[in-house]
């Protein structure tokens, strides 16, 4: 059962050149969990967990984009995470600036195109700046879709959606009973993305913490023991085999 429920690298180098290129997710969502915990086993404050944690993010950006990946969505900050010290929470507002500062040459590069979903007009003034930069700056890449969640919540985006479809619906004189699934999807933040394929948490946590609710209906799940921090392509190519090895039925049955 326990082995059944985590996926460890369990030391095969060779799992890239197993993956069928065919059955690449289109969309991998990961709620990176377990910076905290990385730096207390190392006696390091919890931001320097988070500092590793970005350098995380930069080689698995680089390694979704060389997958071929479509969508790569980061949950970086919650609704919940202003709960933190108010010290931790400066922090991670500020490691938008830092990430966009060093890492954009390599972003361009790749020809990542960066997006942020979440309420953005009460985070700092200095993370707005960087964050609308960082999509302007890449609007016209084609390639790999880098999708950070910052102050996004799930109920939230629910709520939002709902509320903008029924405007839509009072707008045109219709009624509650004509609200349909297409017309509350067409209001998520992440309208013009397919829904994610495969789901990660990191840290052996087993909960969903209130992450795109809506759009993971029909995800695969895949939990891993390894603080993000500790994450490598290894084991993005191990999530991924596992999700190969998946029969997806969506609610059907096998034929
Ligand atoms: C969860 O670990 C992690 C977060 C709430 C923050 C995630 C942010 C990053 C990985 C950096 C993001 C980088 C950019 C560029 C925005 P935790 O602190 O809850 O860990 P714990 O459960 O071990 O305490």
């Amino acid at each position: 059962m326990f082995n059944k429920l985590f996926n460890n690298n369990n030391g095969n180098d060779d799992i890239e050149s197993q993956l069928s290129k065919e059955n690449i997710p289109k969309h991998i969502a990961i709620i990176m969990d377990g910076n905290g915990r990385w730096a207390n086993k190392r006696f390091l404050p919890r931001i320097a967990g988070h500092k590793e944690g970005m350098n995380t993010v930069k080689k698995i950006t680089t390694s979704a984009s060389k997958l071929g990946v479509e969508v790569l969505t980061l949950y970086a900050f919650s609704t919940e995470n202003w709960k933190r010290p108010d010290e931790e929470v400066q922090f991670l507002m500020k490691l938008p600036v830092d990430f966009f500062e060093t890492f954009m040459p390599d972003l361009m590069k790749e020809n990542v195109r960066v997006h942020v979903m979440g309420y953005h007009d009460v985070l700092p003034k200095h993370t707005q700046k960087v964050i609308t930069d960082a999509m302007d700056k890449t609007k016209n890449n084609t390639g790999l879709v880098l999708n950070f969640a910052l102050n996004y919540g799930g109920r939230a985006e629910i709520v939002s959606a709902t509320q903008a479809a029924m405007r839509e619906l009072l707008a045109q004189e219709l009624t509650p009973d004509d609200l349909t699934e297409e017309l509350i999807a067409k209001h998520l933040m992440t309208h013009t993305f397919p829904d994610p394929d495969l789901l990660i948490r990191t840290s052996g946590e087993m909960r969903v913490s209130n992450f795109m609710l809506w759009q993971i209906a029909y995800s695969e799940f895949y939990f891993v023991e390894k603080h993000w921090p500790d994450f490598s392509h290894q084991d993005l190519c191990e999530a991924i085999a596992t999700y190969q090895n998946r029969t997806r039925r969506f609610g059907g049955i096998l034929k």
